[in-house]
């Protein structure tokens, strides 16, 4: 069989597209693949409609990986300035909204057309809904089979993400071709997810659902803590907001979490001072550091009563009521899985792949980038940072 493309990317959305275009237009002669009908539905939904393409300060220490070192090389060589200038070259309007993250202005569209202007510049070849069935070594090169036919490459790229949302196309491709080729995944978890509680334990909070404020929120022990603050909401099933999402990628099942709902005050200090200064009762003094309605549900959750005097209460119950504020230590039963889940942690192990090409070591020709390898981003712009890294990164070496 003749070979009309050098190189099929499997999985057309942020990091596939980014290889394809990278290497189209480096004069390969690609061919990008997928089983949807639509291109990049990940791209469309993120960030609220918006996308946020990017972080400004993306670094190592954003992401997850039981190799932590193996993200620098992509990292340093495509940079979230190197995206904004493409961005800009597509005269894109965008916004930082806090932290370094770039959003669109107007629609995340505008980063799936430039994306997709940019394959049409490398005469990339589209092969949309076309299911991928298996990839086999041939003598030499490899045949990519699909619903549409076989195609012969002498080089895959798979780009086929991980399993978060699989209502718009997520599978397991990418985990399956892997292990086929005999190379290490690392267990798949979904991550940047919220977090659920048993529902006994949970139900005095369920009247909380709907509030947000912003805490701190800890998960690990003392030699592996993980800290952030950021927002968190109370749902009728457990945790959800930014802190509660950026935790959930570093907790372990059956671990606690910690929550200081009230990081900028010492309240045992305070409610013990304020024993000689006030004459307030205790749901009153605390109105002035929490929305009342969390107060009077957290009062009610922990059995305190919200009439009393603070002079009247001994240092001993207020202290206690401080440590549930202060250091709310409590123990998920799960998380809402991939259904809800925004990525997966895990995936190919990066011991396997080259950190300068992102090619499996044993298995020269195949590649796997983006969200199928074990590099997870933070919340924030960082998944797609390392999408346009790692595709750049197989992009320039296929
Ligand atoms: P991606 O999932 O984008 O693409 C994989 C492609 O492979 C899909 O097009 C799929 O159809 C195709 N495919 C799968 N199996 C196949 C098969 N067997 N055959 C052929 N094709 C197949 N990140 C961020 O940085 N900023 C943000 O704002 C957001 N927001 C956000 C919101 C929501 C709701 C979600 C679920 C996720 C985010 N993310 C995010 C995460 C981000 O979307 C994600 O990390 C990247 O899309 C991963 O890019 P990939 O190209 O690796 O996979």
């Amino acid at each position: 069989m003749n070979k009309q493309f050098d190189v099929a990317v499997i999985g057309a959305g942020a990091a596939g597209m980014m290889c394809a275009a990278v290497a189209g237009q480096r004069g390969k002669r690609v061919v990008l693949i997928d089983h949807a009908s639509r291109l990049a539905e990940k791209i469309r939904i993120s960030g609220g409609g918006r996308c946020n393409f990017t972080n400004l300060h993306a670094s190592p220490v954003n992401f997850l990986s039981e190799n932590p070192h193996f993200c620098k090389s992509a990292l340093s060589r495509y940079t979230p300035q190197d995206f904004l200038s493409l961005i800009k070259r597509h005269n894109i309007s965008w916004h930082e909204k806090h932290k370094g993250q770039l959003f669109c202005d107007d629609s995340a569209e505008d980063i799936i057309r430039m994306l997709k202007a940019e394959c049409d510049l490398g005469k990339v070849q589209w092969r949309m809904s076309c299911p991928v069935t298996d990839v086999q070594k041939a003598d030499a090169g490899f045949v990519v089979q699909t619903s549409h036919g076989d195609i012969m490459v002498d080089q895959v790229v798979v780009a086929t993400g991980g399993l978060s949302i699989p209502k718009i196309g997520a599978t397991d491709f990418s985990h399956k071709i892997a292990r086929q080729f005999g190379l290490k995944i690392i267990e798949p978890r979904p991550a940047l997810v919220p977090l659920t509680f048993d529902a006994a334990a949970w139900e005095p909070f369920v009247p909380l659902s709907g509030i947000s404020l912003e805490v701190d929120i800890e998960t690990g022990d003392k030699k592996n803590k993980m800290l952030f603050r950021e927002d968190l909401l109370f749902t009728h099933r457990g945790l959800s907001g930014p802190g509660v999402l950026q935790i959930s990628s570093y907790w372990q099942p059956g671990t606690p979490i910690r929550i200081n709902l009230l990081p900028e005050v010492d309240l045992a200090e305070d409610l013990i001072a304020a024993k000689t200064t006030t004459k307030k009762n205790l749901a009153n003094y605390l109105s002035q550091y929490l929305p009342v309605r969390l107060i009077d549900g957290l009062l009610t959750a922990h059995a305190f009563d919200g009439n009393l005097k603070i002079a009247d209460m001994q240092d001993k119950r207020l202290r206690l009521l401080a440590e549930k504020i202060n250091r709310w230590e409590l123990t998920p039963n799960g998380s809402e899985g991939y259904r809800k889940a925004e990525v997966t942690r895990g995936g190919v192990d990066t011991r396997e792949l080259s950190q300068q090409s992102m090619m499996a070591n044993k298995v020269p020709g195949l590649y796997f980038v983006g969200e199928a390898v074990d590099v997870t981003g933070w919340l924030g712009g960082y998944n797609f940072q390392w999408a346009w890294a790692s595709g750049s990164a197989a992009g320039m070496a296929v």
